[in-house]
């Protein structure tokens, strides 16, 4: 990745904000191998990280005051940010069937979860699209930590068996900085509805938001192998099975989990509590509370720090 960055410097001219024809196929190739979408006819999009586009996707669709976005119950907080810079409104919810009759734009998910960890099952992910599709609205689904499933096997809402025959209505939204450790160099891409995807281009060609070339070529290098994602996923997975048994073994519980690079923990207190109780000890840890009112009572452990402070930090715990 870094041989191609280096490769991809000489690089005075404009980018292509859909991404340079191999960066375009690299995605394709990509979306097909490990989420299923084999159909033709795939809308691609290069992004500049996926927070960005989590960030301005309700405003690039267009949506505005007096509609509505439904987020997760407990979520990543960029979700609402979004919304609010839209003029939108945004509903937490898990549950669709507990909404009113309201119009709904935009349903986001996140499966595997940032901060829970939580796998939605595809007959799960299959309703949400059905029940998107009755209505016209769109259903964006942050799958950033797909590569990363532990006890659960995650699912991409562009499976044949959550998309059925065709990409309507549904966009896959993905990031390098978790599958290949790429954060810094801003990669992330998103793959759905043809129709929607080009709107979205027209949009970002006018508002600037394009991907430099020499990451472009990173992000075609980094989505062209598997090997650094397998030995990272080994790091990921050594460090869980490590921190989880400590933070079992110092009175917490660990739930949902299954997937993705944090340990939803609790010890049925407030969260600020455990954050307070685990900083006296030096291990810092992100409150529930930053995720929405129904995370109070956890704290999310990441896997992030380096092995030395995993050890560390374990030893600490015990
Ligand atoms: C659920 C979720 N979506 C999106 C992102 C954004 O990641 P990036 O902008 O690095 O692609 C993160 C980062 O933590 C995340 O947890």
């Amino acid at each position: 990745m870094r041989d191609a960055l280096a490769a991809g410097s000489n690089a005075p001219g404009y980018p292509l904000t859909a991404g340079n024809p191999h960066l375009r196929a690299a995605i394709t190739a990509w979306f097909a191998a490990t989420c299923g979408a084999d159909l033709p006819g795939l809308g691609v999009l290069p992004t500049i990280g996926s927070k960005e586009l989590v960030g301005w996707l309700p405003t690039l669709l267009g949506i505005g005051p007096g509609d509505t976005v439904v987020i997760p119950e407990i979520g990543y907080p960029t979700y609402e940010v979004g919304v609010t810079l839209a003029g939108a409104r945004a509903v937490r919810s898990d549950s669709l069937t507990a909404l009113g009759p309201e119009r709904v734009r935009l349903v986001w998910i996140n499966s595997p979860s940032n901060p829970t960890g939580r796998v939605l099952p595809a007959a799960h992910l299959r309703k949400v699209v059905d029940w998107a599709r009755e209505r016209g609205a769109i259903v964006a689904s942050d799958e950033c930590y797909l590569p990363l499933g532990w006890e659960a096997e995650p699912v991409s809402v562009l499976a044949p068996e959550v998309r059925g025959d065709s990409y309507t209505g549904i966009l896959a939204v993905h990031s390098l900085s978790k599958r290949s450790n790429l954060a810094g160099y801003r990669g992330g891409f998103l793959g759905g509805d043809p129709a929607i995807v080009s709107e979205i281009l027209a949009v970002r060609k006018h508002a600037g938001m394009i991907v430099p070339e020499p990451v472009q070529d990173a992000m075609t290098a980094a989505l062209g192998d598997e090997q650094h994602v397998t030995e990272q996923r080994a790091r990921y997975a050594d460090r869980r099975e490590r921190l989880r048994a400590a933070l079992t073994a110092a009175g917490f519980r660990v739930e949902h989990s299954e997937a993705g690079l944090y340990l939803w923990s609790t010890r049925d207190e407030d969260c600020w509590e455990t954050v307070g109780w685990l900083a006296e000890r030096g291990i810092l840890v992100a409150p529930g509370a930053f995720y929405g009112p129904a995370g109070v009572k956890h704290v999310r452990v990441a896997l992030t720090a380096s092995d030395a402070r995993v050890d560390e930090a374990v030893r600490r715990l015990s």
